[in-house]
């Protein structure tokens, strides 16, 4: 039985191979957009043209144009002006479902059991569907969010883009007591990284995704060089994918996990007590290892299963 999730995002290179990913894996109830990598109208419109890349069932619901306290941060250094440079940009014929994705978030979790949330942007839609409606945090099956770091941050050097973006949300979302909140974090997305070995690989399973995902990380790989000089580009939000399909390839540690949402120099760090006495509860999973070898095969192995045309 594939698990039931609704994702929620901001497509964003990593965004679009976890939907890839996330439709083979998972039945995906929903995708949910929200404002982060660029604007919301962006990040709906590129999460169309995945859905019709891989031909989802379900439907595209537009969320938050900004977060809930301060103005909306986007991140076109890294992933271009449309959010998803790279592949030859062809027009949507799909429309968004409605534009309304909190209410679509808690009806859907109200009408389903078992729903995982799965958030891999600025969590605005998720933390304003809590607000709006408290009875959702018993009902999902638990939240696999890709954001924060349990090390360095990449937009500051403490704060990860999706806690940093919208730090009141996130400080919402770690504070409400799910029973299972998983956070794949900078720390572990890192050790998920994509080379030109692994665009090579895609290249050879030539579907229309592998292809699609191949030009996605020829931009995203030689951004992120030219920015970090860094020679693997991070995978990050197919992790928090697979940390619910595949949780043995991962290792996750219990933590109490707090957001800064004041700080000068820390605002939008995820505060993460390491100490073994501590006398804060857990509210959290959080991962620090990955299998990066077994990861990438899945991901191969995911991409495979596409057709030709
Ligand atoms: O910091 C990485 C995260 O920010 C990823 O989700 C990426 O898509 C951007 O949203
Ligand atoms: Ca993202």
């Amino acid at each position: 039985m594939k698990p039931k999730i609704i994702l929620d995002c901001d497509p964003g290179h990593d965004d679009a191979v976890a939907i890839m990913v996330a439709a083979q894996l998972t039945e995906i109830l929903g995708i949910t957009t929200v404002s982060g990598n660029v604007s919301v109208d962006l990040t709906t419109e590129n999460a169309l043209i995945l859905a019709e890349l891989v031909d989802l069932d379900a439907g595209v619901h537009m969320g938050a144009n900004k977060p809930l306290l301060i103005p909306p941060k986007h991140a076109e250094e890294v992933h271009g002006k449309t959010g998803l440079d790279g592949p030859t940009r062809h027009k949507v014929t799909r429309q968004a479902t409605s534009s309304d994705a909190v209410q679509f978030i808690i009806d859907t979790v109200r009408e389903h059991d078992e729903v995982w949330l799965v958030p891999v942007g600025p969590l605005t839609n998720i933390a304003v569907a809590i607000l709006q409606a408290p009875d959702i945090v018993q009902r999902v099956a638990g939240v696999s969010l890709m954001g924060g770091s349990a090390g360095a941050g990449n937009v500051t050097p403490v704060a990860e883009f999706n806690v940093w973006a919208d730090p009141h949300a996130a400080s919402v979302v770690f504070s409400a007591g799910f029973a299972n909140l998983f956070m794949a974090g900078l720390n572990l997305t890192h050790q998920f990284g994509v080379d030109e070995e692994t665009i090579l690989r895609l290249r050879e399973i030539n579907n229309p995704p592998a292809v699609f995902a191949a030009e996605l990380f020829d931009f995203y790989l030689r951004s992120y060089q030219q920015r970090t000089f860094g020679q693997q580009v991070p995978l990050h939000d197919p992790c928090a994918v697979l940390a619910i399909t595949h949780p043995e390839i991962f290792s996750f540690e219990s933590r109490n996990v707090s957001v800064e949402t004041e700080g000068i120099v820390t605002r939008g760090m995820t505060v993460i007590d390491e100490r073994r006495w501590s006398d804060r509860a857990s509210n959290c999973q959080v991962g620090y290892e990955i299998d990066r070898d077994k990861g990438m095969n899945i991901l191969f192995d995911v991409i495979k299963t596409y057709s030709d045309n």
